[in-house]
Parts: structure tokens; sequence; C-alpha cells
């Protein structure tokens, strides 16, 4: 469970985020001052903090300098009011995670905290090569064929160097995975690892993210804005999807990689900075660079180092021991027995093409044991997690009334579905969408019932962004009261009577 440190002089907002982040599942430690904050993070590392910029005795600024000497990648969201934003971001040139603006939404203050925590978890869950973590807290990239010996060799030849890394392949091979390694295994284990995205940012925010900008450097630009590049300085920065970077980036990245600087928009010059940078694509870069879309100069200085992740269906050796791996972790995760597969499912999955790879190996496994009833998994359960088969919707005589009967359960559900019992039930406009939103509501009532009602774990176990999940619920009417108002931070903590 995530322990969060709220560091801030204001009793309310202490007591609110308290209730608030409780009520969410994570484990909450406050403190009043910036001094008291430091011993607690000194004491005992929390896996995030919030933390006010401004306070009597030790500032916020002052307070998360102390803590990154104690912990580099301890990722620290700084709260500010207007006016002293540029502390704020100030922060962030010396590697605070972020800042909010008091006074925020909760929802938008819950996702930085999740996005905080992951990259947290990110940098300090280790992943460990060519074997299962069985029972531990870090992630492991499984597999023993030679294929993955070879990437294992990749990783530990380039990890201890300051190289770039290119590492290549079809979705869901685990790139992302073995940058972590990379990452861990490099001497900047110790540093900050931030990750960028390339296609989840659109294009005409992609290069201030990564370099940042001046005020007034375009329209809009109200403020200073230190890009990732530079918050990341000594640490590692992982470009993901990079064969989708716009052309016009492209040449900054180059700029940086040649002269070791960045510069921001509308800035009066280069800034140095120190950074390894790891990139990872499942584009055909050569096609790309021959039809324009990336430039050749810049491919030719990230392949250097290349890393090439084989698809599934390229070593199928390793299904087995992937498959074992994934049961354990989810059963141990939704805290149910692991049912294991019977040898006829086995079959199934080392058989299988898997065109998303690794992923959609994993994907499979958890529905699966979402709906198992104990007993080991079969290959027809397997299957019919792939799709629905055609009788279903033929099949079956009507016995009416959706909610009558059976136990309620996603099991009783499916068993109904598959009798044809709730086809026929309904012939009205909108039948399908209500009864996938009747099918998803009792799905993540049972998440939410197997996570005792930890959010963040159900929308794990589902595979659902935390914020889809909140939205289901809501839309459903599952909704769990918090009794917090809806905004945090609004009163002014220099006003006087209070
Ligand atoms: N060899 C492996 N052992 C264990 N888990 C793996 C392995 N490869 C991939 N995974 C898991 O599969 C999922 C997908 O992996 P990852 O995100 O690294 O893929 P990717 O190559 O970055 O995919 P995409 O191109 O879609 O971003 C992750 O949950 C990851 O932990
Ligand atoms: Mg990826």
């Amino acid at each position: 469970m995530a322990q969060i440190l709220i560091v801030d002089d204001d009793h309310q907002l202490r007591q609110s985020f308290e209730r608030l982040l409780s009520a969410e599942g994570y484990t909450v430690r406050t403190a009043s001052t910036g001094e008291a904050g430091v011993e607690m993070v000194r004491e005992s590392l929390p896996d995030l903090v919030v933390m006010d910029v401004r306070m009597p005795g030790l500032s916020g600024l002052e307070a998360f300098a102390a803590m990154r000497e104690i912990e580099p990648r301890l990722p620290v969201i700084i709260m500010t009011a207007h006016g002293t934003t540029e502390t704020a971001i100030e922060a962030t040139r010396m590697g605070a995670f972020d800042y909010v603006l008091k006074p925020f939404d909760i929802p938008d203050i819950l996702k930085l905290i999740e996005k905080g925590l992951s990259a947290g978890r990110f940098m300090r869950s280790k992943v460990e090569m060519d074997a299962p973590a069985e029972g531990g807290e870090g992630e492991a990239i499984v597999g023993g064929g030679p294929a993955m010996q070879e990437v294992y060799k990749a990783i530990g030849r380039a990890a201890p160097t300051d190289a770039t890394v290119l590492i290549r392949g079809e979705s869901g091979t685990g790139k992302e995975l073995v940058a972590r390694a990379v990452y861990q295994y490099s001497s900047r284990a110790g540093k900050p690892f931030l990750v960028i995205n390339c296609v989840a940012i659109p294009e005409t925010l992609l290069e201030s993210e990564l370099f940042g900008y001046e005020r007034g450097a375009f329209t809009g630009a109200s403020g200073r804005k230190v890009g990732k590049i530079e918050q990341a300085n000594r640490g590692t920065v992982f470009l993901d999807e990079i064969g989708d970077m716009p052309v016009s980036i492209q040449a900054k990245l180059l700029r940086l990689l040649q002269e070791k600087h960045v510069e921001r928009l509308g800035g009066a010059g280069p800034i140095p900075v120190d950074v390894r940078i790891i990139a990872a694509t499942n584009r055909d870069l050569e096609q790309a660079v021959a039809k324009g879309a990336f430039r050749e100069d810049l491919y030719y200085r990230l392949k250097v180092v290349t890393m090439t992740l084989p698809p599934l269906r390229e070593r199928r050796e390793d299904i087995p021991l992937l498959a074992k791996h994934f049961l354990c972790r989810f059963s141990r995760e939704a805290g149910v027995p692991d049912p294991g597969l019977t040898p006829q499912a086995l079959d199934f999955l080392t058989g299988h093409d898997w065109p998303g790879n690794v992923r959609e190996l994993a994907n499979v496994l958890q529905k699966n044991l979402i709906f198992n009833r104990g007993g080991p998994i079969t290959a027809d359960d397997l299957q019919q997690a792939a799709g629905v088969t055609p009788q279903a919707a033929a099949a079956g005589t009507a016995t009416p009334a959706l909610e009558a009967g059976g136990d309620g359960s996603a099991q009783e559900f499916l068993r109904r579905f598959v009798r044809g019992e709730l086809v026929a039930a309904r012939d009205d406009e909108g039948a399908f969408e209500s009864l996938m939103d009747r099918f998803g509501a009792v799905v993540i009532a049972e998440a939410l019932a197997m996570t005792g009602g930890n959010r963040t774990r159900a929308a794990r176990l589902l595979g659902l962004s935390r914020p889809t999940l909140l939205a289901r619920i809501e839309k459903y009417g599952l909704k769990i009261e918090t009794s917090v108002t809806s905004q945090l931070g609004a009163t002014d903590p220099d006003s006087p009577g209070r």
C-alpha cells in the first residue's frame, strides 16, 4: 500500500488530504513544518510527498532540497498559490516531480499522485532478469530462451555505459521493462528516470514538455516552464515511441545528443544538461527514414546500441514460464489462490500466435483469473476469453428479467448470457449498451469486492486506468461516498481568521 507524506502548515488541508487519501486506500502521514517533513523522510521513506511551498521555518523549496539529498528518486509534488509559482518552477528545475496551483480539483490531484507514484515505482521497483520474482515486490523479465539470453547480455553490456540505447520490438514485447532494466543496472540508478511518451503528448505540446520555454515564448506562454530533460539532469530520460516523434523535434533531440545542452523555447541560450537517453519504438525506422518521417542522422546516432526484442511467437519456449509468472503475480495481487492451468490450457497458450505479445498473454490470464471460481483454468476458459462463441447469441429461450435469479456474480451473468437469457429478455433499442453496462457493473463490483474496495487495485486488476474506473463507478451508481469537499486548498493559508 502506497505511503504518502503531506507537508503543509494548514491543519485543515492536512486533514482533508488525510481523509481523501485514506479513502483511496493510501497510507497517509502528515507533517506541519518542512523540518518535520524532512525528518519523517529520513526516518522512513514514503512513496510520494505532497508539500506546500510557503511555510514558516524551512520553506518548501529548502525542504525539497533536503529530501532530495536523502533520496533523489522520491517523487515530490509541490503545492503553490498564485504569486509563488516561480518558486515551484524552481523546484521542478531541481527535480521535483510536478507542481499544482491551489486550489485544485480532487480528481486532478489524485491523477497527479497516481502518476507520481507510478513514476516512483518505476524508478525503485527492481527489474530482475531471467528470474521470476516469486513473492518479491520487484518485477521480472521472464524468459530463458536463447533470444532473451541475447537481450540480457546486451543489457549487461550497455547499462553501465552512458551510451544512448535504442530498444526495438513489436507492441507488448517488453520494451519498457527492458528500458527500466537498463536504467537500474546503470551508474545512474540512484538518480531520476523520467518517461516521455512521444505519442501520448500532442505534437504542439511535446516540444515544450521536453525542452521547456521562457515567459512570452509564444502566445499563451504566461510563465516559464522547465522541460523534462532539464528536470532529469544527471538522470535518465526514456523516450517511448520515438518513431512517432515529429521531425521538427527530432532536430532538437539530435542537437541534445551531440552537444549535450537544451534550449528552452524563446530562451536566451543553451543550458548544459547531463542526461542519458533510452529510446524505444515499434516502428520500422528504416521505412520511416525512407519516407522522410525520421531523420537519417538521428537514426544513425540512435542505432549504435540497439536491443531487439523478439515477438512472443518466436520464443514460444518462454510461454509456460511467463504464464506461471503472471498467474502467480495476479493471484497474489488479488489475494486469491493461484488456480494453475490444465495441460490442455498450456497447449493452447503455447500454440497461440499472440499478436499483442506478452501484454496480450498477461491480459488473457488476468481476465481468466477474475472469472475463475476454483479449479485450474482450462483451454475452454481461455478460448472463451478470446471471444464469445457464436452459438451464444443464437441459443436460448426466454427466461426474462435481468435482475431475477442467480447470485448476481459475473460468472452467473456470463452463464445466463451464454444461455441466451439476457438477449432474449430485451429487444428494445440500446439493449446492447444496457447489457454491457449491466455486465460492466457486475464485473467492477466484483473487482471492488476482491480488493476490499480499493479502487487503485481494482483498476489494476481490470486493466483500466484509475480515472476510467472512477467514471464507471459513478455511471453505474456504485459510488462509495467520501466525506470531503470537491476542492482542496481553497482557503488562503495566509488569510487572517483561521
Ligand atoms: N519478458 C517479460 N517478462 C515478464 N513480463 C513481461 C515481459 N515482457 C513484457 N512483459 C509485461 O508485458 C507488458 C507489456 O510490456 P511493455 O509495456 O514493456 O511492452 P512494450 O514493448 O513497451 O509495448 P508497447 O510497444 O505497446 O508500448 C507489461 O506488463 C510487462 O511487464
Ligand atoms: Mg511501451
